[in-house]
């Protein structure tokens, strides 16, 4: 008998599967809704070779309040929600600013109205590190002041915890736990989920390990003249395994009424800040592979570093990450890997 039931918007997606697995190996039933827009449903398949469970899914828009609607009809027994659906590419925002305020916002509202009609309490909410801007003092803690966004994806993550704020405070049998990553990467140790980016990868994994793979020519550092000790960027670099997990562990807290107030913030991240060049060689080591690289401009709305302060989840979710860089360096290669192996079976 599973524990509950748990809606996973964007469960297709990169941290939604891991997370799916991870709550299936923790005694529940997550059923998934997606559009597919920027994830495959094979994933779908590496789920059921990794738990053994098909899971419920459905290919459904959160934007479209009327199947969602029909969709919760169907699952009444849902105790939470964990909502990953949203669009991420900081760069396609500023292209694109209105699908990302449609996506993110609307989304979100349309769940939000939903949950009491459906007697709903509980839901976990994606947000990020970009909430915090450049924060001035470093690591950052959940109360480092948050900087204006500078990006529309950022705006749309600073909206959507002011419109999470807003609506508990209207309605205090909600409870909400707002989870803000920073740089998610790695993949499932089997290899049979990882990230997935349609086309040219914006985020730094998947081109490295897409470069390590002669996909791409060589990957370009964006900028080697930043403040830092080797002048390139210092981010936090999660694992995305050890996100999912945490996951778990919000949801239980939720659902078991454990939280101290209706809504809550935790920094998910491992409380070191690596740089790109760092990266690069850590992930030569881990696996042996050549990553071939130029030092190109810097990009656009990079922030120059940024790391977490990660006491408060590991204190009051008893939280906190386990695996080494490198071993989660070795998944990502080992994901990359099996992917061509996929590739070239399908294309004969
Ligand atoms: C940003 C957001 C993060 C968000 C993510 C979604 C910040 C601080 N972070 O992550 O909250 O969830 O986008 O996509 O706003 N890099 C290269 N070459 C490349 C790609 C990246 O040098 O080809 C560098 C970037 O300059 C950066 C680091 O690698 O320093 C990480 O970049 P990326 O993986 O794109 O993530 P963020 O921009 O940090």
């Amino acid at each position: 008998m599973a524990k509950g039931k748990i809606l996973i918007t964007g469960g297709t997606g990169y941290i939604g599967s891991h997370t799916v697995v991870e709550l299936f190996n923790a005694g529940y039933e997550p059923i998934i809704i997606d559009n597919l827009s920027n994830s495959n449903i094979s994933v779908l398949d590496g789920i059921k070779a990794i738990t053994g469970h098909s899971v419920i899914y459905e290919n459904i828009d959160c934007k479209d309040y009327n199947s969602l609607e029909r969709f919760l009809e169907k699952h009444p027994e849902i105790v939470a929600i964990a909502h990953f659906a949203a669009s991420k590419s900081v760069g396609e925002s500023v292209e694109n600013p209105l699908l990302y305020y449609r996506n993110n916002i609307v989304s979100l509202i349309n769940l939000l109205q939903l949950m009491p009609k459906f007697g709903i309490k509980n839901i976990v909410f994606s947000s990020s590190c970009t909430v915090y801007g450049q924060p001035d003092v470093l690591p950052v803690t959940e109360k480092s002041p948050i900087k204006p966004a500078t990006s529309p994806y950022g705006s749309t993550k600073q909206m959507c915890e002011t419109i999470l704020y807003d609506f508990t405070h209207a309605n205090k049998d909600i409870n909400v736990v707002l989870l803000r990553y920073f740089n998610p990467i790695g993949a499932h140790p089997s290899g049979e989920i990882g990230e997935l980016p349609n086309g040219i990868p914006n985020n730094l994994l998947p081109y490295i390990t897409q470069t390590a793979a002669g996909i791409r020519k060589e990957l370009s550092v964006f900028g080697n003249d930043y403040d830092t000790p080797d002048g390139s960027c210092i981010r936090d670099y999660i694992n995305v395994v050890d996100l999912a997990k945490a996951h778990v562990v919000a949801l239980n807290r939720l659902i078991d009424g454990k939280n101290e107030k209706n809504i809550e913030v935790f920094n998910l991240g491992t409380g070191s800040g690596v740089s790109v060049l760092e990266i690069i060689n850590a992930f030569e080591k881990a696996t042996g592979v050549k990553v071939p690289y130029k030092i190109a401009p810097r990009r656009p709305g990079d922030i120059e570093k940024v790391w977490a302060d990660t006491s408060l989840a590991n204190k009051e979710l008893g939280w906190s990450s386990k695996e080494t860089l490198e071993d989660t360096l070795r998944s990502a290669w080992n994901w990359q890997k099996k992917l061509e192996e996929k590739n070239s079976v399908t294309n004969g």
